[in-house]
């Protein structure tokens, strides 16, 4: 058994070619400066991501510095700056051509209600183009994403704490887990692709670079798999695509026993039923946020109840 926490979790400094993905991606490189306050919104650099983990923090949200770090490697961001101080933020990830994902939007909290937010999204909106956008609203986001076209297609719940395994209800399944290895990948990328429907093998290829994946496998094809990561205060389970809930939950069971000394978080579809079943090996429920598509669902098709969890609420 791979212990996950004995990688000391690769909280390395992300991959070049994630890094040259992001350089490749075209878009503003100058400043723009909004009148008539002065304030500037110019693109993230690693210089930024200080005061940006500050704004994280002051909503109380988990992200460290090498979060944001390697959330910027992956995607691209914004900042709104009153001369050098960093006063909002946003970013976006792009899956291919046709779809982003965006998230990460805080305004500093006196400086909201003044149509900063609304500066940042048109900013990212103007650059994302054409493709179809995806992000995970809190309350607090909704009014503000609707008002730039975007609706509510799912709801998603987030579980954290510290995992118990009770005897009871132990999850079974004919389907063999193991731990995943480089062989593995193109048919994750290829599975997680038919699940939602987008291009994900360059955040995957991130994901599973920081962190270590499960797969679960029957008569020669990929039945399932699970990632998880250092995040936050400990770690992140997600995603997690399985042909059904058992699956699933024998997949995040597996996580939890290798994870059962850690903080563990994972944010779940309401849909996948599994709330209860996770409050009940003590990763709470904590909160809901509400997942928006700007274009229609995913292809135009219903989302796939295979998918369990998210990578994160930023990166779908
Ligand atoms: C969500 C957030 C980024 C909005 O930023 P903001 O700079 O305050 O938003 P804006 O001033 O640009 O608001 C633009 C419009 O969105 C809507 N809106 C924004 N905040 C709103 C609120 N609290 N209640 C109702 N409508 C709101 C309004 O239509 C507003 O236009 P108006 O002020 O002319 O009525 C900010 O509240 C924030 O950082 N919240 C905490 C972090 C968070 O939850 N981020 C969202 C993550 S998904």
């Amino acid at each position: 058994m791979i212990a996950l926490r004995s990688l000391r979790l690769s909280r390395e400094s992300p991959d070049r070619r994630v890094r040259s993905a992001r350089q490749n991606w075209a878009g503003f490189q100058k400043d723009r400066v909004l009148s008539p306050s002065g304030i500037s919104i110019a693109p993230m650099d690693s210089k930024h991501l200080t005061e940006a983990r500050a704004l994280s923090e002051a909503e109380r949200w988990p992200h460290t510095i090498k979060d944001w770090d390697f959330m910027l490697a992956l995607g691209r961001g914004a900042v709104a700056l009153d001369g050098d101080r960093v006063i909002g933020t946003i970013m976006w990830w792009p899956n291919g051509e046709s779809h982003s994902t965006l998230g990460m939007v805080i305004v500093a909290r006196e400086r909201q209600r003044q149509g900063l937010g609304r500066s940042l999204m048109e900013e990212a909106l103007a650059e994302i183009g054409s493709r179809q956008v995806t992000l995970y609203a809190t309350k607090e986001g909704m009014p503000l994403y609707t008002e730039q076209g975007f609706e509510k297609i799912d709801v998603v719940e987030q579980h954290q704490g510290q995992p118990t395994l009770p005897d009871a209800g132990a999850a079974s399944n004919e389907t063999p887990v193991r731990s995943m290895g480089q062989d593995d990948f193109a048919a994750i990328v290829a599975l997680d692709a038919e699940e939602t429907g987008r291009p994900r093998g360059v955040m995957l290829q991130a994901l599973t670079k920081a962190g270590e994946g499960l797969v679960a496998e029957r008569g020669g094809q990929l039945r399932g798999y699970a990632l998880a990561r250092p995040f936050g205060l400990g770690y992140v389970i997600g995603p997690v695509v399985a042909e059904d809930d058992r699956l699933a939950k024998t997949l995040v069971r597996t996580w939890i026993e290798r994870l059962s000394d850690g903080f563990v978080r994972i944010d779940v579809r309401a849909a996948s039923g599994l709330s209860g079943w996770l409050a009940a090996h003590g990763l709470s429920n904590v909160g809901e946020g509400v997942t928006m598509v700007r274009g229609g669902a995913p292809d135009g098709r219903q989302l796939s109840p295979r998918l369990f969890a998210l990578a994160s609420q930023a990166l779908g």
